[in-house]
Order: structure tokens, then sequence, then C-alpha cells
């Protein structure tokens, strides 16, 4: 039996099992997806059990998705780009760190419609999953991208790579006034997800605008308090669930060389788990 893993802290909550193990079934895989709840110290070990011989790859979610890079045999081109890895495939034994957050989430905002081109866009957060959004959105053609984060060191440094590989896109860092104007809103941080479902990551006072779009990467709830708030605005909502089927099946790809089954299916399919 052949494994793939979810390394991260905490996992719990993750719906990536009942995604993978749903494409691993489909297509008679004689493969499972498990947990690997990897506290901040630990990468290495977990590091160590991607290498062994039943595994195939692995999944990487927060607060590993940098972290993670200096423990690697190396990255491709998506994960050097964005300088965060989501995804970890094997290739002729070397670890391999790669990044399927991108196409995840413009998958997402494509499935709802959302086009990009000459947009203004709020991230909020500047960790692994901001860095793959902002280049997503950079990459689809937005035409300014403000960072907001609460370590401004984080947001300053997303904004130079930004920089320096979109330089036509203006940026800006922390200018809550952003926020009022932005065509599409983005939470990329943690805050929010269970258990903490109460806390929003929008500084306080501040609304996602009218006909704006705000879209979490959060998935547990699949309504936040963020996404509660922008539809109480007047705003269009897209939940996390999308983006993780998309780059689900992405990193599928990447470690069995083979197509998962439709997103359609599988959003069935994490949908009918709750
Ligand atoms: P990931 O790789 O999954 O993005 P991460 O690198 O740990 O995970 O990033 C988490 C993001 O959520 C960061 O932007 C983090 O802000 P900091 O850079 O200041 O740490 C943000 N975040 C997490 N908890 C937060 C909190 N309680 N308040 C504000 N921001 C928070």
């Amino acid at each position: 039996m052949k494994r793939a893993f979810l390394i991260g802290y905490p996992v719990g909550h993750s719906l990536s099992p009942t995604l993978q193990n749903a494409s691993f079934a489909t297509l008679a895989t004689a493969a499972r997806y498990e947990l690997l709840e990897t506290p901040p110290g630990e990468l290495v070990l977990a590091v160590q059990r991607i290498a062994e011989g039943d595994a195939i790859g692995a999944n990487v979610t927060v607060p590993h998705k940098q972290a993670i890079v200096q423990y690697l045999d190396g990255i491709d081109e998506s994960a050097s780009k964005v300088g965060a890895v989501n995804t970890i495939v094997k290739r002729r034994g070397r670890l391999i760190g790669a990044n399927t957050d991108v196409e995840g989430l413009l998958r997402a905002l494509e499935d709802a419609q959302v086009k990009l081109a000459g947009m203004q866009v709020v991230v909020l957060g500047a960790g692994g999953a901001a860095r793959a959004a902002v280049f997503a959105i950079a990459g689809g053609g937005a035409a300014e991208i403000t960072i907001i984060n609460r370590t401004v060191e984080r947001a300053l440094s997303l904004q130079r790579s930004l920089g320096l590989y979109f330089p036509a896109v203006r940026s800006a860092v922390n200018r809550l006034d952003a926020i009022g104007k932005a065509n599409l809103v983005v939470n990329a941080t943690s805050v929010g997800m269970v258990p903490d479902i109460n806390k929003t990551p929008m500084p306080l006072g501040h609304s996602v605008q009218r006909d704006a779009v705000a879209f979490d990467l959060v998935y547990r709830p699949r309504e936040t308090h963020f996404l509660r708030d922008a539809k109480k605005a007047g705003a269009l909502t897209i939940d996390g669930l999308g983006m993780l089927v998309h780059q689900g099946r992405a990193s599928f790809r990447m470690w069995t060389g083979k197509e998962a089954p439709s997103a359609r299916s599988l959003y069935a399919a994490v949908l009918d788990s709750g």
C-alpha cells in the first residue's frame, strides 16, 4: 500500500483525506492519504517519513509552506517563483517541492466567473498561501495588489517578490483604505478557521465593498465570519472548497501521473462528508 500525507499543524479539521482517498478509490489506486500532524520543530521527522519507500508524496499546509523548502532535495519552477510549497513529489527518490495552490486558486476564481484583468485586489496575509494568492492574481492580470498582514516584514518581503516577477502590477503594504476600493478581497490568513470561528481577518471598521468579491481560502467553516460580513455588505462570496478541490486534483496528478476524478464529483464527495 502506497501512502500520501498531509504535513501541517493542526490538521485534524482537514478535508484533504476525504478528497484524495475518493480519488484513489475511484481510480482503484492501492494508496491511502493520511494526516501527519507536525508541530513546528518536528518538520525534519515528517520529511524523513516522506522519504520512506511506501510514500509517494505529500501536501504541506499551515504553518510549514515556506519552512519546508530547506528540507527538500529541490523545488520546481511553480514553487521557486512563489517561494512556498504545498505539494511534495518523489522524482527518482528525490523529494521535490511544488506549488499547486496557484492553479487551484485560479480555477476556483474561474468557476465563479471572476475576471482578474484590471482588478484592484487586497490580499490579507503574507504566509505561504498568501504568496500563492498574490502570484496567481498578478499572473491573472490584476492592476493593483495591496498586501495586508500583521507582521509587516513578511508583507514587504512578498511585495518585493511580486515586484521582481510582475513589475507592471502596482502594489502597496498595509494600506487599509485599499479595502473599501477593492474589487476582490482574499483572506489568505488562517484567521477564522475552526476552532476560532468567531474571528475575522478584516481590520476593525473596514468592510468589503458592495458588488466586490470576497474570497476566503479557509473552508472550515464553509461560511467564515469574513464571508458572512462580506455577504451582509452585498459582496459576492467564494468559500475555500473550490480551491481545495482544484489544488488537490493538481497534486494527485503530480503523484500518480493520472487525472483525478472531475472537480464536480470531488466537490460532492467533500460536501457529503460534512
Ligand atoms: P500558510 O503557509 O498556510 O499561509 P503561514 O505561513 O503560517 O501559513 O501564514 C499564516 C498567515 O496567517 C500569516 O499571514 C499570519 O500572519 P503573520 O505573518 O503576522 O504571522 C496570519 N495569521 C495567523 N494567525 C493570525 C492572527 N491571529 N492574527 C493575524 N494574522 C494571523
